[in-house]
């Protein structure tokens, strides 16, 4: 019997499960990507995020931030995102790229009800994210629904990059191509 990594299709139910399990476990890999965006200026930015969502069928991970943090400016310049997932017990290297709606109000309302009071004050920082303050403490939570986001993304590619003990194996999977498989040189 194959290996997962031998196939194009073994790999792509892998980079699913490890999604899949990254929204459900918290000490999964894939609960913490890294989120790249590109600002206004042009330039790069990343940060670690939580994967709220993963949903095969339709191709989309979904993460919530507060609107008025950095990322959601970039998302307005350039909706396109890339985000990447190293799964090493796997050996196994997700990265993709998909196209961020901004969601808020009304849209999100059942997501918002859903959250945790704990966890709500994540959105609702005054002043916003990245504003500098005079001390540690010059700063307030308080949940705010206005200020609760969600990035939907709608993915278009993903690649799977395994390090295997005797070869490396890459594959390029396109949403525009039926999310078949092309390997590629590692
Ligand atoms: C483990 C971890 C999880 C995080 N999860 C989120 C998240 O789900 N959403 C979010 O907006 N920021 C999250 N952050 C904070 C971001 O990394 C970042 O500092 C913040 O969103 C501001 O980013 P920005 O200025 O680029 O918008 C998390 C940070 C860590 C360390």
């Amino acid at each position: 019997m194959s290996e997962w990594f031998e196939t194009q299709t073994g790999m792509l139910d892998e980079v699913w499960r490890q999604l899949t399990r990254g929204v459900a476990d918290a000490k999964a890999p894939a609960r913490h990507p890294v989120l790249a965006t590109v600002s206004a200026d042009g330039l790069p930015e990343a940060r670690t995020v939580v994967l709220r969502a993963a949903e095969r069928s339709a191709a989309r991970i979904e993460i919530h931030t507060d609107l008025n943090s950095a990322k959601v400016a970039s998302l307005h310049h350039q909706p396109m995102a890339a985000l990447h997932v190293w799964a090493s017990k796997a050996h196994l290297q997700i990265r993709l790229a998909a196209r961020m709606t901004i969601r808020t109000g009304d849209e999100v309302e059942r997501i918002w009800a859903a959250i945790p009071e704990a966890s709500r004050g994540n959105y609702g920082v005054t002043p916003a994210p990245g504003t500098p303050i005079a001390d540690d403490r010059a700063f307030a939570r308080a949940p705010d629904r206005s200020a609760f986001a969600v990035l939907d993304g709608q993915i278009q590619w993903i690649e799977a990059l395994h390090l295997g003990r005797d070869l490396h194996r890459r594959v390029l999977y396109r949403a525009d191509a039926g999310w078949s498989g092309q390997w590629l040189a590692p």
